[in-house]
């Protein structure tokens, strides 16, 4: 070696820091790290200038040859450099890509909506009614006071009328208390046989936990030759067994109903307990729960209907369709049908 010239020794020299750079760099994956190895080499005090610090003592006629190797490392090392910071600038480009759209993601679910458990109960009950031969009647929540009480012999001084907290919207107009007006209607404008259910909101002036101001029932009405009691027992029972999938039993305690005679409370058998004697908040032990009112169409609405009292007898029925959704579905406080809150209404 010792007949090679200093200047062949720096350039042999410079040109190993191209080898030695790519070498340091290849591992480095940010920045600051591969801008410190730059400087490293190409620093005022970087291997590059140590190594030029011999070109005063190389023959002049050297020092160009050496100065243009020490500019092609140079420009290899900042070349390099500008490579390498592309790429982690590309990298850090497509991670941030990937971050916001990663195309290889499942689709997120989209939430489907569904039926308010009102809305499936109802539905519910006039599909069994329907079963049996009831059509679906609607009548309007703002209500004549004739057909909301009148014309099922409640006259404006009768003491049922009590009952009933009204909302009135004028003298003779209110906000509907029951179903049992669309009976009314479906009679003025239907002759016999009849055979409806009539679901929709009523409203009562009564607020707290077990009532709302509106709520919604469900009236059932038939109206044809040689109806019986039995008949709507018959019915009554049928759709208890068929709501709750259960041989559950009904029975009908005398009640008065000004609309009806005889009038009656249909009970049905406790859903939630094994009847008298165990403990039970919902029949307060006593095995029975109340589902509504029922009764034979009393002759006095049949004649303000105009409808034959000789030839047609009738039986009707009103149930409130949060009570049953309660009793089905074991909620237990009117409110939670109102607040619109998904976590309940997502369980249905
Ligand atoms: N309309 C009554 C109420 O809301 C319920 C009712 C009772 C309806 C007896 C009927 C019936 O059809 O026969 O309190």
């Amino acid at each position: 070696m010792s007949d090679l010239s200093a200047t062949d020794v720096t350039i042999a020299e410079l040109d190993a820091f191209e080898v030695e750079f790519s070498r340091v760099i290849a591992p480095l994956s940010d920045e600051q790290a591969i801008r410190g190895a730059q400087a490293q080499f190409l620093g005022k005090k970087g291997k590059v200038a140590e190594a030029m610090k011999v070109l005063g003592k190389l023959p002049p006629a050297d020092r160009p040859k050496v100065g243009a190797v020490a500019n092609r490392i140079k420009a290899t090392i900042e070349s390099e450099v500008a490579r390498r910071l592309g790429e982690l600038a590309q990298a850090a480009a497509e991670a941030d890509l990937a971050r916001v759209v990663d195309v290889t993601l499942p689709a997120r679910p989209v939430p489907a909506g569904r039926l308010h458990i009102l809305s499936q109960v109802r539905l519910e009950m006039i599909e069994i009614f329907a079963e049996l031969g009831f059509v679906v009647a609607d009548g309007p929540q703002i209500e004549t006071d004739w057909h909301n009480f009148e014309a099922l012999a409640l006259p404006k001084d009768h003491p049922a009328r009590d009952m009933q907290d009204t909302f009135y919207v004028s003298e003779d107009i209110v906000l509907r208390t029951h179903t049992s007006p669309v009976q009314v209607r479906t009679m003025l404008t239907q002759a016999p046989p009849i055979r409806i259910v009539a679901p929709g909101f009523v409203y009562r002036r009564d607020d707290d936990l077990t009532h709302s101001p509106m709520f919604t029932q469900i009236e059932g009405l038939a109206v044809d030759e040689g109806l019986s009691f039995a008949d709507l027992k018959g019915v009554l029972l049928h759709f208890v067994k068929r709501f709750f999938k259960r041989d559950l039993g009904i029975r009908l305690r005398p009640s008065y109903f000004p609309f009806v005679e005889p009038g009656a409370e249909v009970d049905m058998q406790c859903v939630f307990c094994a009847g008298p004697g165990s403990a039970c908040r919902v029949c307060k032990s006593t095995g029975w729960v109340e589902i509504g009112g029922a009764g034979m169409v009393d002759p006095d609405v049949f004649q303000h209907v105009k409808i034959d009292t000789e030839r047609y007898t009738g039986f009707a029925f009103g149930m409130g369709i949060e009570r049953m959704a309660m009793l089905r579905h074991d909620i237990n406080d009117i409110k939670f049908y109102y607040e619109g809150d998904v976590r309940f209404l997502e369980q249905f």
